[in-house]
């Protein structure tokens, strides 16, 4: 592989010199002397820039029949009759109309910014165009092409649909790589991968040998990998000047990312979509005669004043409706589009509205309007259940003969996600629940009506109380138009959003960029991993350089658990931590389990915490679900409990009975599978990184103690830690942060009554409303002490994070000095040893 990469290094600097001549290769033969070399082309006689070994010859001879071999394979699908109408539609695409100009401005400039609005052909056609050309320059073999997209589902789907348009089966020329799968040839020129897989890549290959063009989609998204991306991209391409970058957005931000390259050529391509009419509250309440939620069924909900109209008099109705919405405009100053506006216009509260609403509306579109599949925007998974299972009941809608109804989002398995791209038979109404995944990254091509509740989920960071949010909030003018323009694909569609015009109006024009609404640990390590400086002077390079309180809480916190030393240097454990792809406190776990020799059940912990939730709760059956998962808990753990579930799937596996296994206990068996290779990935990396024994497999028969599991959790997990207070019937947590917090209900603790330990280590705190924890381990003090992290640094050092802070705020004073006593002691004999 070694020198196959070498040689095609050469190869690819070799032929950039040629295209550089403007040759062509139609005429190549190569002679050799014994120390040099030279290539005969059309033109003339070209000498090998070093003398070339006999191997490289040869191999440089392999590279180009296959680049032959690749352009007659390519000309003769384009031929066959296949190829000829899939051209036909590829044409009938607006990208296709601009792939002249495309071309050229890739050749003339290193940087190239693309916008086209979405399903005009940005991802499929462009990198194609690239493909196609350097295979007809006879220069296929040496191309290289890495296009980046932020879901997993955007890089498979489309993989799929480019392979097909070119006629082969996914892993030829085109493939994709996501965590954990892909599908990648030997003659893979084109890969589909998520932005993850190549910010690791370039953990190991700093100047991506070898990659002729990077392709970075979906920019306007604007994620934390791909502002990190990018502001790598931005130090390598004076080192890797024949290295092509192309941004693609699906907004007109384009302005923004080229001056951040100093200046580079913008092209966009001309949208098409047919119009699509809008219609805001108001248009449909007036539409629809008011009928769409009776009085009667509304009156949990917020908004009475606006349904109490219902029952009035048309005309009545409209001039009062007129008022609430003069009202709204009067509460949302509209020449103000600070997010303090944003906020003011909670009153507006898609949510409150119930799913009658949108339910009766539905009915009202399945009966009044012609045929075409429905897409509604939804704010998060836990609506989308809620709406379906609601749905599901109705006497129409739920009628499987005549409504075909699907969920989209993020998490879901990728089987699952292909059903949306299929087309119902006739008859049969798609109707597609969505969360904002449908915007931009994937495209349902026979939506013609829309529904866009106006919200999505958004994670957002409190840098002040440290604390990630999850919270519903209403989304930019740009998604909202972005949802609008899913109605148009086929023909002339609908959109309805459900909100009146004046919230739209007081919208923000771009949501804020993840970067600077997230934590940034993993992102700080990253950048001490890949060797690029001082972490503030890095960010301070970024598109949009994040809150210095934010990155002054990650650094904190990664010297707080030891991952980064008082001078920021990575610490022996932070080199060990960049090595494993998961959050430095899971990554932690994995050392520890290693050291402590206890690795295959902690494996098991920190591949359940990486998946998706293994334990599921459908909503209709959330107590049976809840009892279930807490016959695996005998000691006051949710993480104990996974590992009992884990090994019972594995125990019932082994006699094939893993399906019914899993339908018994509520458990996916997408994730139990999704843990297993997670597991081998892990083992695998640890073995590379030489702390465990190379000769050991994952599979042995270790045996582990509780107590000892809850003390490798706790070195992980802290300084996720709360207090346990328990009186009498109940107990209430606290930690010293956030004061009193709850317990997610899913927790096999909060099933409990009361628990006998004195702390709780949790994996997660989010915000909603209060503060929430999920998965969590009681354990002893002496877990705490031994393994919470170090004590503060002299006695009046006070800072409450540290572990002496923790004893001292929780505990009685003699009793936590007794114990601040003890670990100096034991910290000292570690020393002198
Ligand atoms: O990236 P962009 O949003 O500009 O569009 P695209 O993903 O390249 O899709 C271009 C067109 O290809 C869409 O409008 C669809 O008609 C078609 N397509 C498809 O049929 N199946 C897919 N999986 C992806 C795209
Ligand atoms: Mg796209």
């Amino acid at each position: 592989l070694g020198l196959l990469r070498r040689v095609e290094t050469y190869v690819s600097e070799f032929l950039s010199q040629k295209s550089r001549t403007n040759g062509s290769f139609s005429n190549l033969s190569f002679s050799r002397s014994s120390s040099n070399c030279s290539i005969a082309t059309d033109d003339g006689l070209f000498e090998a820039p070093e003398p070339l070994s006999s191997s490289k010859v040869m191999m440089e001879k392999v590279l180009w029949r296959r680049s032959m071999q690749l352009r007659d394979e390519q000309r003769s699908w384009q031929e066959s009759r296949g190829g000829r109408e899939m051209l036909e539609f590829r044409r009938s695409l607006p990208a296709y109309k601009e792939k002249d100009a495309v071309l050229s401005a890739i050749s003339q400039n290193q940087v190239v910014i693309i916008s086209g609005e979405t399903g005009c052909g940005k991802t499929t056609q462009i990198p194609q165009f690239i493909l196609e050309t350097e295979i007809e320059a006879i220069r296929g073999a040496a191309c290289n092409i890495i296009c980046t997209q932020p879901r997993r589902i955007s890089a498979m789907s489309v993989s799929e649909r480019v392979a097909a348009e070119r006629g082969e089966k996914l892993g030829e020329s085109v493939g994709y790589k996501v965590r954990l799968e892909g599908v990648k040839g030997r003659d893979t020129h084109l890969l589909f991968c998520t932005t993850g897989i190549l910010l690791r890549r370039l953990l190991v290959d700093r100047s991506l040998k070898g990659v002729s063009h990077v392709i970075v989609d979906e920019i306007h998204e604007r994620g934390m990998n791909e502002d990190f991306l990018l502001i790598v991209l931005k130090d390598l391409l004076p080192r890797r000047p024949e290295l092509k970058l192309i941004l693609m957005s699906a907004t007109l931000d384009a302005e923004l990312f080229a001056s951040y390259f100093g200046g580079s050529q913008i092209i966009h391509i001309p949208g098409f979509t047919y119009p699509v009419r809008t219609h805001f509250l108001e248009d449909i309440l007036e539409m629809t005669g008011y009928r769409l939620t009776p009085y009667n069924q509304i009156d949990d909900y917020g908004q009475e004043r606006m349904w109490k109209m219902s029952k009035q008099a048309p005309r009545k109705r409209k001039s009062q409706i007129a008022s609430v919405v003069e009202d709204a405009l009067k509460t949302a100053d509209l020449k103000d589009y600070s997010l303090q506006t944003r906020e003011s216009l909670s009153c507006w509260n898609p949510d409150s509205m119930g799913f009658n609403f949108i339910e009766n509306l539905l009915c009202y579109i399945c009966e009044n309007e012609g045929p075409g599949a429905i897409l509604v925007f939804m704010t998060g998974w836990d609506d989308i259940s809620s709406l379906k299972d609601k749905l599901q009941a109705h006497p129409r809608l739920g009628d499987s003969t005549r409504v075909l109804l699907l969920a989209c989002h993020g998490s879901m398995a990728s089987s699952e996600q292909r059903l949306i791209f299929d087309e119902p038979e006739d008859g049969v109404r798609k109707i597609v629940l969505a969360t904002n995944i449908a915007e931009t990254s994937i495209t349902i091509n026979d939506v013609v009506f829309v529904l866009d509740c106006g919200k999505a989920k958004e994670t957002s960071y409190d840098a002040l109380n440290n604390t990630p949010c999850l919270l519903p909030s209403w989304i930019s003018k740009v998604s909202s138009q972005q949802r609008r323009g899913r109605a148009g694909r086929v023909q002339p569609g609908e959109c309805y959003h459900l909100y009146p015009r004046c919230v739209f109006d007081a919208f923000v024009e771009y949501q804020l960029p993840e970067i600077l609404r997230t934590p940034l640990q993993s992102l700080c390590l990253q950048i001490k991993s890949l060797k690029l400086g001082s972490i503030s002077e890095f960010l301070s390079r970024a598109l949009q350089s994040p809150e210095l309180l934010a990155v002054q809480n990650a650094i904190e916190y990664l010297k707080l658990i030891g991952a980064l030393d008082e001078n920021e240097n990575l610490t022996v454990i932070g080199r060990y931590l960049t090595m494993l792809p998961v959050e430095p406190k899971l990554g932690k776990m994995l050392l520890i389990g290693a050291v402590l020799n206890c690795l295959d059940p902690v494996l098991t912990v920190v591949s359940g915490l990486s998946v998706r939730d293994p334990f599921l709760t459908p909503l209709d059956k959330k107590d049976l679900a809840e009892a279930a998962k807490s016959q695996f808990s005998r000691d006051y753990s949710d993480h104990l409990a996974l590992i009992r579930a884990y090994e019972g799937w594995k125990n019932a596996e082994r006699d094939y009975a893993g399906y019914d296994y899993c339908w018994k206990n509520f458990l996916s068996i997408q994730s139990m599978k999704a843990m297993d290779s997670l597991r081998k990935e892990f083992f695998s990396l640890l073995r590379d990184t030489g702390l465990v024994d190379a000769n050991t497999t994952s599979n042995n028969e270790w045996s582990y103690d509780e107590h000892l599991i809850g003390a490798v959790i706790c070195y992980g997990l802290y300084p996720g830690v709360c207090s346990i207070v328990n009186n009498g019937k109940s107990f209430s947590l606290k930690t010293m942060e956030d004061g009193q917090v709850l317990l997610y209900s899913n927790s096999v603790n909060s099933r409990e009554a009361k628990i006998p330990f004195p702390w709780l280590i949790f994996n997660e705190k989010i915000k909603v409303n209060s503060v929430f924890l999920r998965d969590s381990t009681a354990v002893t003090d002496s877990a705490l002490l031994l393994f919470g992290g170090s004590l503060s640094k002299g006695d009046s050092d006070g800072h409450l994070k540290m572990l002496g802070g923790y004893l001292e705020f929780f505990m009685k004073p003699a009793v936590a000095d007794m114990y601040l006593c003890l670990r100096r002691e034991l910290d000292d004999l570690i020393q002198d040893k």
